[in-house]
């Protein structure tokens, strides 16, 4: 029986903090009877140290030995040209490596006849699959952030605070998206005590909404909009209407935050340049889908943060996950594990397209096919 080498990279892409493997995986892993490298000061950005891999029954070595000898190199963000170019045959290479919204990096590994197993392909709604689900795992971290940065940034408390000099009244929040991004922020804003109030364009998150204690908001008369379990993208007119009525609700909130997003689609604009005027000096909007195709806020850019002359402050989030590094990187790491012991078979890997786990990862089947409605 063979023994099958797995190796952890030091993530290169720039600001990226998180890693594949963190020690407690790779002591899993091992555990599983799986060999690991993990590439010098892979984890330093999570806070790991090389001597913790060792412990836990790594091998650390440089860059090259990884390539040469890991049959599968693991990863969290799609890897730069000249890494994917040290790749070899029939490797594996295991990330979010959103190859459609990589073209050029899907033809060079072609090229090189690397096979990929790409996380994001993961269909969701599988249940057996859900241990593996790292787009979930790192949407929970970046919702849980997305709470903290915006009440960091609010010049007022989050709960209701009866003290001797009087009351203060919560903030209002208000969540737009409720996913599993939207659902930690809400259940985050809610342990901080402030009222939250949430929208989603699917109906079947308000129980979901509700059962965090957070009031599910009635846009009455608007479309609906659920596709096999995902938001399908709202026509012009209809996106008009929601703006429209959205618009009300954001003037009288302290905090946004926007989750929304629709796969394989650019983000819906929810929250115009209009209704962030309208909100009173002080508010704080976090828009976590803020990206290089636009985001959730009009005129948001991710990674920057704006004090706009009305005195709110416009967060366009770029890379939560990687700001906390080593949550982000844990619950990848088990996600990880999970899909390596469902691919090990007796000391082989095993890539079966005919699985419907893995055929999926390794894209020969749509995420949302199969998805009943
Ligand atoms: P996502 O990141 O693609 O989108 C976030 C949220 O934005 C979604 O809830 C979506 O409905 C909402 N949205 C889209 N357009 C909108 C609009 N115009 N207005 C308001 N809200 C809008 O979603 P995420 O969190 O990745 O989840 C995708 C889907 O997969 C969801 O339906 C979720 O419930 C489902 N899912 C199921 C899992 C399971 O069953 N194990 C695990 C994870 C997700």
């Amino acid at each position: 029986m063979g023994t099958v080498t797995v190796g952890a990279v030091r993530e290169r892409a720039p600001g990226e903090r998180r890693v594949a493997l963190v020690p407690e995986a790779v002591a899993l892993l091992r555990r599983a009877g799986i060999d690991v490298l993990v590439e010098t000061g892979a984890g330093s950005g999570a806070w790991f140290t090389d001597a913790d891999y060792t412990e836990a029954g790594a091998v650390v070595v440089a860059p090259d030995e990884l390539y040469a000898r890991a049959d599968a190199v693991l990863c969290v963000a799609p890897p730069e040209a000249e890494n994917a170019g040290t790749l070899r045959e029939g490797q594996v290479l295991v990330g979010l490596l959103e190859l459609r919204r990589h073209p050029e990096l899907a033809e060079q590994l072609a090229g090189r006849s690397v096979r990929t197993v790409s996380l994001d392909l993961l269909p969701r709604t599988l249940s057996r699959a859900q241990s593996m689900d790292a787009l979930t795992s790192q949407a929970n971290v970046a919702g849980y952030k997305a709470a903290v940065l915006a009440a960091d940034s609010y010049d007022r408390f989050f709960p209701m605070l009866t003290t001797a000099a009087g009351t203060m009244r919560p903030a209002q929040v208000l969540v737009l998206g409720a996913g599993v991004a939207g659902l930690q922020a809400i259940a985050t804003a809610r342990r901080l005590g402030a009222v939250v109030t949430a929208y989603d364009v699917r109906p079947a998150s308000r129980g979901e909404v509700e059962s965090l204690g957070a009031r599910f908001l009635d846009l009455q008369g608007l479309a609906q909009g659920e596709q096999g379990g995902y938001a399908r993208e709202l026509t012009e007119d209809e996106q008009q209407a929601q703006r429209a009525a959205l618009d009300a609700h954001i003037a009288r909130t302290d905090i946004v935050i926007t989750t929304a997003q629709v796969p394989g689609r650019k983000p819906p604009l929810l929250v115009t340049a209009s209704a962030v005027e309208g909100m009173k000096p002080g508010s704080v909007v976090v828009d976590l889908a803020a990206s290089e195709l636009g985001g959730n806020v009009e005129g948001s850019e991710p990674d920057k943060t704006t004090v706009l002359d009305n005195g709110v402050t416009l967060i366009g989030a770029g890379r939560l996950p990687s700001a906390m590094a080593t949550a982000a990187s844990t619950a990848y790491a088990r996600n990880l594990v999970a899909l390596l012991k469902h691919l090990v078979r007796d000391g082989e890997l095993v890539l079966d397209a005919d699985d419907e786990i893995t055929g999926a990862l390794m894209g020969k089947t749509s995420p949302t096919e199969g998805v009943s409605s």
